[in-house]
This record gives C-alpha cells, sequence and structure tokens, in this order.
C-alpha cells in the first residue's frame, strides 16, 4: 500500500522570483495538506547530501550550487499515495515538458530550476522530511 506523506522543497529560483506563497496556495488546492513548513537555507553539504543520488550526474555541482542560491520552502505533504500524486501534480522534471496547469509549468525555468522538488518513493518521503523535520515540528 502506498503511503499518505511526501515532502517538497520550493527551490530558490521561485523563492527569489516571489512565487513560494502562490505554489504553496496550490498545493492546497491540490488537496495536500501542510503538516509541516519551514523557510530556511540549505548548506553545501545539506545540498550534497540531499540529492547525494545524482553525486555522480554531470549536473551534480551545478544543481548544488542552484540549491544553496538562497532560501527554500520545505514542506511534508499528506494525501492519498501521496508521492504518486504530489508528482503528478508539479509535472515532469523539465518544466518543457510539464503539463499544462502544473506547478512546474507555470513556476519553472529550467530543468534545474523546476520551481519544486518532489519525493520519488515513500521511503525518500521520509528519509528527506527527517532532514528538515523532528516530530515535534509536524502536526
Ligand atoms: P528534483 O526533483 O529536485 O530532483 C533532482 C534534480 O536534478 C531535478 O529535480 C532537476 O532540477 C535537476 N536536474 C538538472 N539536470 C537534470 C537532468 N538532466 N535530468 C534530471 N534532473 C536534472
Amino acid at each position: 500500500m502506498n503511503g499518505n506523506l511526501t515532502f517538497t522543497m520550493v527551490k530558490p529560483a521561485a523563492v527569489a522570483d516571489g512565487h513560494a506563497a502562490a505554489i504553496l496556495a496550490k498545493i492546497t488546492e491540490g488537496g495536500f495538506n501542510i503538516k509541516a513548513l519551514k523557510m530556511t537555507r540549505l548548506s553545501k553539504e545539506q545540498a550534497e547530501r540531499f540529492y547525494a543520488i545524482h553525486s555522480d550526474r554531470p549536473f551534480f555541482n551545478s544543481l548544488v550550487a542552484s540549491m544553496t542560491a538562497g532560501p527554500i520552502v520545505a514542506a511534508l505533504l499528506e494525501k492519498e499515495n501521496a508521492v504518486e500524486a504530489f508528482r503528478n501534480y508539479i509535472g515532469a522534471t523539465n518544466p518543457a515538458d510539464a503539463a499544462e496547469g502544473t506547478i512546474r509549468k507555470l513556476y519553472g525555468k529550467s530543468i534545474e530550476a523546476n520551481a519544486v522538488h518532489g519525493s520519488d518513493s515513500d521511503e525518500n518521503a521520509r528519509i528527506e522530511s527527517a532532514y528538515f523535520f523532528s516530530e515535534f515540528e509536524r502536526f
């Protein structure tokens, strides 16, 4: 059975462009309950750890640089079948390929500055949210 939690980050470029509140509103309009929320800034070490699975990819250093360029907004989201539902809701990784009306189509500028991160599995949702939220910060 699929879980009901997923993790998201509004990426630095979208925060810098002033889209954080609109993206959070769109997320709740989509039926996702915000269970935890935090604005913070990743250190280089934190971003490298968060994206460690991509450390061999050619875009890794550039991804880490973009994710540490400014503050992010991290959130733990709840909905039935949350991981898959959220991935569908935000659209394809590359905003150019994302369906009309999805968050990445609306607010993404490039494959790297694609507005939001979304967990790709229940296990990663647990691991990623644990980077940002303690059990006392979840509601
Ligand atoms: P995200 O969902 O945060 O997970 C990994 C990120 O790597 C992805 O979104 C993209 O922003 C970024 N990325 C940069 N280049 C690529 C690429 N060529 N393929 C996939 N992801 C990429």
